[in-house]
């Protein structure tokens, strides 16, 4: 199989490109400059690089108008991102141009690029959503809005290739042990621990699966987040172990992540 793979460099992405690579399957990467593609390619032997920034949609779509793009995808994988943390009140213009560059609009310059090379093989496109893009919360407005779009163009696309066979699955994660949540850890000035979060290697395994899906069937939508505490007791001990004392602040939320977890909202 043939997957085109964006953020293949760092956390869930890096997983999965791994993973596919562990079994033989040929990739395609987007890097984001020629070094980055440079340093991929240790990592990645035998892969195939692109280069695009994608918080540079116009640029990265003429781009692709001029590159000799892959023939045939068996599927095409949105893992990149990024999470700037801000409120409405003070967010800067900047910060949510990128979000939506990088988490939006760039998915959908690749994506109508790549649908002729999808289409050959009845490939599938996968979004790496987040719980942000069902249920937005104080703090993540522009991150919100981009995985909002992100699941709307989802929609939209898997009602236009039906007729094609393209299968589209918007992956809505809740919080995975990566650079981006440890980042994200700092920015809500909480205490980062890795162990409580999900695995980049466990979405891995699943993004697998979905790829190994018969035709027969399809998987619009995984919802998959660490599992919450299931009892009074467990949630007790829970808010026992992330002792207020333990954070600087409480950040944006005002709430903390057992909260979140308790009410199906585990971020980012
Ligand atoms: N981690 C979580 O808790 C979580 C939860 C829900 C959803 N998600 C979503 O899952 C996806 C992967 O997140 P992650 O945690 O694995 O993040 P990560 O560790 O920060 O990795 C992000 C990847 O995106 C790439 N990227 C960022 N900006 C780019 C740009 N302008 N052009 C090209 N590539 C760019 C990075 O490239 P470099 O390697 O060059 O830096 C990196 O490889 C994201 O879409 C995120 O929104 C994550």
């Amino acid at each position: 199989m043939r997957h085109f793979i964006t953020g293949a460099g760092s956390g869930i992405g890096a997983a999965v490109a791994a993973a596919l690579q562990a079994r033989g399957d040929e990739l395609v990467l987007l890097a984001r400059t020629k070094e980055r593609a440079t340093e991929l390619a240790t990592v990645f032997p035998g892969a195939t690089f692109m280069v695009g920034d994608l918080a540079q949609p116009t640029a990265l779509e003429a781009m692709l108008a001029l590159a000799v793009l892959p023939w045939a995808l068996d599927s095409l994988l949105h893992i990149a991102g990024i999470a700037r943390l801000d409120r409405v009140r003070t967010m800067s213009a900047m910060d949510a141009r990128d979000q939506l560059n990088v988490n939006l609009v760039s998915p959908m310059v690749l994506t109508s690029a790549l649908l002729p090379a999808l289409r050959r093989r009845r490939g599938r496109v996968v979004f790496a959503n987040s719980s942000a893009g069902i249920q937005s919360r104080p703090g993540w407005a522009a991150y919100g809005a981009s995985k909002f779009g992100l699941r709307g163009f989802a929609d939209s696309l898997r009602a236009e290739e039906r007729s094609t066979g393209v299968r589209v699955t918007s992956l809505y994660l809740g919080r995975t042990a990566t650079p981006m949540q440890r980042r994200v850890h700092v920015q809500e000035g909480w205490d980062y621990d890795p162990s409580r979060w999900m695995q980049p290697d466990t979405v891995a395994e699943s993004v697998v699966q979905l790829l190994d899906l018969p035709g027969d069937a399809d998987i619009p939508a995984v919802w998959m987040r660490p599992p919450a505490p299931v009892t009074d007791d467990d949630l007790e001990a829970a808010v026992h172990q992330q002792a207020p004392a333990s954070r600087t602040h409480r950040g944006f939320g005002e709430r903390d992540h057992h909260e979140t977890e308790r009410d199906g909202l585990s971020f980012s």
